[in-house]
């Protein structure tokens, strides 16, 4: 699979004939040069409620016909508002014509808030996705978790994408550890530097991590 990241905790994937974009916060986002317009893809894949995953997911999924894959209240939300929605919740895995995806726990928030409401989402979560042989980490906003263990015991991580920005979610230090745990070959930084309260230089997390760790600049594709 082709990854490229868009910025925040964006990320779009190529596989075969499919493609998925994860989180996708880019019209409110200042540092991502991606336009929503632009996107093509077939499945939006969301960890949780807030505006800066949520983003522009009802609007891609409107002009694309897009299916939204998210947990059973993120899910229903959408599916309210006219799109394409396939509801799920953590533990659980679906095989989708790209491939597998399990939704894992993490310990954050879900909510979408406007300026009159707050609209609870259920609990957040992570996202695995096994295509083509290799299985991919989302972590979605979380703190670190001894469970990140299991997550590791029960799937080969090939690629671990992880929050950094600290305040929000686990800093660079906590999220080094989660390496660890997840036992992960390949781990990439998220969700920092976007605004003042996640500044964080991903440095501190490559330095901790060493080799099996990188930063993806915004725009570029590896493949996995
Ligand atoms: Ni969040
Ligand atoms: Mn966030």
């Amino acid at each position: 699979m082709q990854l490229t990241y868009l910025s925040h905790s964006c990320f779009y994937l190529e596989t075969g004939e499919h493609r998925l974009i994860i989180d996708p916060f880019l019209s409110a986002n200042p540092r991502a040069k991606a336009r929503p317009e632009d996107i093509d893809c077939d499945y939006i894949l969301l960890t949780h409620g807030h505006d800066d995953h949520l983003g522009d997911a009802i609007a891609i999924a409107r002009r694309t016909g897009a299916t939204i894959i998210s947990t059973f209240e993120v899910a229903m939300y959408c599916g309210r508002q006219g799109v394409k929605v396939h509801p799920m919740q953590q533990g659980g895995a679906w095989n989708f014509p790209f491939g597998r995806v399990k939704l894992t726990i993490a310990h954050h928030g879900s909510a979408h808030i406007t300026e009159d409401e707050i609209v609870y989402l259920g609990n957040p979560a992570g996202i695995l996705i096994t295509t083509g042989g290799k299985t991919l980490y989302h972590a979605g906003d979380t703190a670190l978790f001894l469970d990140m263990k299991l997550i590791g015991e029960l799937d080969r991580i090939d690629v671990a994408l992880l929050p950094i920005g600290d305040n929000f979610t686990m800093g660079p230090e906590d999220a080094a550890r989660a390496v660890e745990f997840l036992n992960a070959r390949l781990a990439i930084p998220m969700h920092y530097g976007t605004f003042d309260l996640i500044d964080v230089d991903p440095q501190r997390f490559v330095e901790r991590v060493g080799a099996d760790a990188r930063v993806m600049a915004i725009g570029e594709t590896i493949e996995i």
